[in-house]
């Protein structure tokens, strides 16, 4: 895809990552490795540079993006910590966990990052070379998946440039991301309460928001779709589809040829590159079992299934 930027692949060493950090200070845009996926960073306190996030993507203006931190102390900044809010902070950061807080007015962050909502998502990511890029660049970044939106999440720098390439300025190449599903987000309520906004690989005593009410503005029905139709809970396959398998029901690419679950969600999402890749016309899922990070592969296929409006 050709467009008025010429896509650089950047590597992880000290120096390169400097370089990544002075592209963000400078307004632009640089996807980066996490343990989730992909992400595209722009520094979160700079209208311009959020700006070009929702050009790059053509991400609809409504759907707010989720700010990531190198510290607690730059977290607390941009949001109230509630003794609630503290105590997941302390189990589960750096890690793939959002927390949706009520904002601080004085934080200093682009009026997009929230897309005018009372709220802020934040997360402090664990991958090295995305916690390099903070520590050096000391800013608060922004940062979706690096995928055009709607589509199919990335998890390799190959996917990044399949979606992205001409639209932004560099792509740091970090390998395949450990996870590979985005983190969980949980929003805090005043009173204490927490609500899953979307699953994730955190799982947590907490209860799950209804579909009716869609407080993620993100999570829309239709989401990761890999342009063509997708079955799910496939006991068999037919000549005209692509198979993503799992366990005994081996595909044209297997998510776990054992049944590992954590397996299964690290490859999800190149799977369903694969499959949008191939020939055939249509994809089958087999069948993931409704547990642990299975609820969240589950998540994910039911909108990869759901056609766009
Ligand atoms: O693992 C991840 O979370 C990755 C990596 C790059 O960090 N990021 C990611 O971002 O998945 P994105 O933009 O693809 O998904 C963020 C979701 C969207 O559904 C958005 O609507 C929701 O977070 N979100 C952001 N701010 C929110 C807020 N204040 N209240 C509720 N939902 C929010
Ligand atoms: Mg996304």
């Amino acid at each position: 895809m050709s467009g008025k930027y010429v896509t650089e692949t950047i590597g992880t060493d000290a120096h390169e990552i400097t370089r990544a950090a002075q592209i963000l200070r400078d307004g632009g845009l640089v996807a980066v490795p996490t343990e989730t996926v992909y992400g595209l960073a722009a520094r979160a306190d700079n209208d311009e540079a959020v700006s070009r996030i929702y050009g790059a993507k053509g991400r609809p203006d409504f759907n707010p993006l989720i700010v990531h931190v190198a510290s607690l102390e730059l977290a607390r900044k941009l949001a109230d910590f509630s003794d609630v809010a503290e105590k997941l902070a302390a189990e589960h950061w750096p890690g793939p966990l959002t927390l949706v807080l009520p904002r601080r007015r004085d934080a200093g962050l682009a009026e997009a990052v929230t897309a005018g909502l009372e709220t802020v998502a934040i997360r402090m990511p664990s991958h090295a070379v995305m916690r390099a890029l903070l520590e050096n660049s000391g800013l608060p970044i922004a940062a979706p998946s690096a995928n055009r939106s709607g589509f199919i999440s990335p998890t390799s720098t190959a996917h990044v440039l399949a979606s992205l390439d001409g639209r932004i300025d560099a792509v740091i190449d970090g390998g395949v991301c450990e996870q590979g599903l985005e983190s969980t987000i949980a929003a805090v309520r005043a009173d204490g309460y927490v609500v899953v906004l979307r699953p994730g690989p955190i799982l947590l005593a907490a209860s799950a928001a209804d579909g009716k009410n869609i407080e993620a503005p993100g999570q829309l029905a239709s989401h990761y779709a890999p342009g063509k139709p997708v079955r799910l809970m496939a006991s068999e396959v037919a000549p005209d589809e692509f198979l993503i398998g799992f366990g005994d029901l081996a595909g044209d690419c297997s998510l776990s040829d054992n049944g590992d679950l954590t397996e299964a969600a690290s490859r999800l999402y190149a799977c369903l590159h694969e499959g949008a890749l191939s020939a055939k016309p249509r994809i089958a899922v087999a069948a993931i079992p409704e547990v642990g990070v299975g609820i969240a592969i589950n998540d994910r296929l039911r909108r990869a299934a759901t056609p766009p409006d």
